[in-house]
C-alpha cells in the first residue's frame, strides 16, 4: 500500500486555483473601490479605470468558477450527520486546550459551513456586482442596497478567507499537498478525515 491517497483530481485542483487566482485579482482591484485608503492598489492595474476593468473580468471568472466549485462538492457539502453536529457542539475543538479529532467525512463540518457560505456569497456578490456594473438600469434604492450588500459580503468573505488559508496551510500541515499535487498522506487522511479515509479504502 502506498504512502498516499488521492484527495482531489486534476480538474478539481485546476478549478480551485482558478477560483483562488480570480479571488486575489478581485481583492486587489476591489480594495481601491472600497475605500480611498487603498487607492494605491490602482497602480497595479495602471489606474482606476484599469482596476475597474480587471474587477469586472475577474468577477465573471470568479462567479462561474466558484459556483462550479460549490456544485462539484455540493453532495459532500450539504449533508450533515451526527458527527458533524458533534463537531459544531465542540466548535471543532479549536477552543479546547487538547487537540481533538472528529470522525469527519471528506470535509469536516466547518469546511461544509464555509463551502455553503461561499456558494451563497458568490451568488449574491455576482448579482449585486451586475447591479453595480449597470446602475442606470435599476432603481436608485436597489443600487444603494446592492452597493451596501456587496461591501458587507466582501468584508465577511475576506475574513473567512484569512481563516481558510491559515487552516489549509500552517494550521494543518499536509493539507495543502492535496490541493497542489492531488494526494495526501494516509496518516493525514486517517487523522483529519477518518470516515472519508475508510470510504476510499483505507483501513
Ligand atoms: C491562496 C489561497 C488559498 C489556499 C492556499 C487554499 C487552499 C485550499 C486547500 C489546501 C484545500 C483543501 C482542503 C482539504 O483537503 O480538506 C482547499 C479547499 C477549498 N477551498 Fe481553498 N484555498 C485558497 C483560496 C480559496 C478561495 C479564494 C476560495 C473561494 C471561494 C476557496 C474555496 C475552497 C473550498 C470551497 C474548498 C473545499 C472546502 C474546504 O476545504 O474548506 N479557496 N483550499
Amino acid at each position: 500500500m502506498g504512502k498516499y491517497v488521492e484527495r482531489f483530481n486534476t480538474a478539481e485542483r485546476v478549478l480551485h486555483w482558478f477560483v483562488a487566482a480570480s479571488f486575489l485579482t478581485l481583492l486587489l482591484s476591489g480594495l481601491g473601490l472600497y475605500s480611498r485608503l487603498f487607492h494605491g492598489y490602482f497602480d497595479l492595474f495602471g489606474g482606476g479605470a484599469g482596476a475597474i476593468m480587471a474587477h469586472k473580468y475577474a468577477g465573471a471568472v470568479f462567479l462561474i468558477s466558484s459556483l462550479m466549485l460549490f456544485l462539484n462538492h455540493a453532495k459532500e457539502m450539504v449533508t450533515f450527520d451526527e458527527d458533524d453536529r458533534k463537531w459544531f457542539r465542540s466548535l471543532g475543538g479549536y477552543l479546547s486546550k487538547n487537540p481533538e479529532h472528529f470522525n469527519s467525512g471528506k470535509f469536516n463540518a466547518g469546511q461544509k459551513g464555509f463551502g455553503i457560505f461561499m456558494g451563497i456569497a458568490t451568488l449574491l456578490l455576482g448579482v449585486t456586482g451586475i447591479i453595480n456594473w449597470i446602475p442606470a438600469s435599476f432603481p436608485r434604492a436597489l443600487v444603494q442596497f446592492s452597493l451596501f450588500l456587496h461591501g458587507l459580503l466582501f468584508v465577511a468573505v475576506v475574513m473567512l478567507m484569512v481563516v481558510h488559508v491559515y487552516l489549509t496551510t500552517i494550521g494543518n500541515p499536509g493539507t495543502l499537498e492535496g490541493m497542489l499535487y492531488g494526494n495526501v498522506r494516509r496518516i493525514w487522511a486517517r487523522t483529519h478525515h477518518p470516515k472519508w479515509y475508510k470510504e476510499v479504502g483505507g483501513e
